[in-house]
């Protein structure tokens, strides 16, 4: 089967079973939708455990570390789903360079506080459950759509623990409440650039082609606004958009895209908009935890193997 009858047959409902029945040019598409997946999942787990050594108790500790659990399983679905497809999992995790990873310049950044952590919750997680659920309802891939079930359940825990939290935290007023804002202040932007360029620059996607996704960036961008954007106006807490009743749409108050001083963790909407070419410059030289982050979750990896080989 070529490209063009592969495409037709997943427009007319075909469902895909196994790798046997793929074209290179759906298998690609798919390698690269599941490395970004996996990626974003794993990388999760260490920013998720930089904060949570913030938390205020052992008991929200744990709540914390089951979120980190459940993205370390998530991960591992989606590097199976890539072995099947014939990658080499050891490969994926432990063998390529920190900057070759595929999940998105948020994930790069510190969390650094219980507060961080529970906006990366209701942000982040929003973000994965909004791309994941879209993948879940339309992949035209049944191994992956089977997989996803779990995913989508637990990821929608992972976001009303942050939201949840939000509420409670927004109470206390005062310092909190500032240290809540300047979150939201650097992570709302954060999101938004995450869902990409804007349909009126992406051409065509592989990806809507042979049905991996069904809807578009901006589609995607604006599910997760009219989540994000109520939630935080019912909260008291300042966001950088808001919604034009003309257009039927949210519309975002600053120059999209723009810079980002990582330092600082600070939007430079002064500095007007810039190019997507600089900002895809931007998330290749990829942020300050990178290597870190990716470091962490093999740390173990070499004198585990040794272990292992002694003992067998
Ligand atoms: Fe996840
Ligand atoms: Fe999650």
């Amino acid at each position: 089967m070529n490209e063009q009858e592969l495409k037709q047959k997943i427009a007319d409902g075909y469902i895909l079973e196994s790798p046997a029945e793929m074209t290179p040019g759906y298998r690609k598409a798919l390698i690269t939708q599941l490395t970004v997946q996996g990626d974003t999942e794993l990388i999760s787990a260490p920013a998720y455990w930089m904060a949570a050594q913030d938390a205020p108790s052992t008991n929200t500790q744990v709540s914390a570390v089951a979120i980190i659990q459940d993205e370390l399983a998530h991960a591992n679905i989606a590097y199976r789903i890539l072995e099947d497809l014939g990658l080499s999992r050891e490969h994926l995790v432990y063998e390529r360079a920190p900057a070759d990873f595929k999940h998105p310049y948020g994930f790069d950044q510190p969390l650094e506080s219980w507060v961080e952590l529970v906006v990366a919750n209701g942000f982040f997680d929003r973000a994965g459950f909004t791309l994941l659920g879209d993948v879940f309802e339309n992949t035209s891939y049944g191994p992956l759509k089977r997989a996803l079930v779990k995913v989508d359940l637990e990821e929608n825990f992972h976001l009303r623990h942050g939201e949840n939290w939000m509420k409670r935290l927004v109470k206390l007023g005062g310092e909190v409440r500032e240290k809540l804002q300047r979150a939201v202040d650097w992570m709302f932007p954060m999101t938004i650039e995450w869902f990409g360029l804007p349909d009126d620059l992406k051409r065509h996607s592989d990806q809507l082609e042979y049905r991996l996704k069904g809807l578009t960036n901006d589609q995607l961008r604006q599910k997760w606004m009219s989540a994000t954007v109520p939630l935080c106006e019912s909260l008291g807490l300042k966001v950088p958009a808001h919604w034009d009743d003309t257009q039927k749409v949210y519309v975002l108050d600053y120059p999209f895209p723009c810079r980002y001083d990582a330092q600082a963790k600070h939007w430079l909407f002064n500095e007007g908009q810039i190019s997507w070419d600089e900002v895809f410059k931007r998330w290749k030289a990829r942020g300050p935890m990178n290597e870190f982050y990716v470091e962490s979750v093999r740390r173990s990896h070499g004198p585990m193997k040794k272990m292992l080989e002694v003992a067998a």
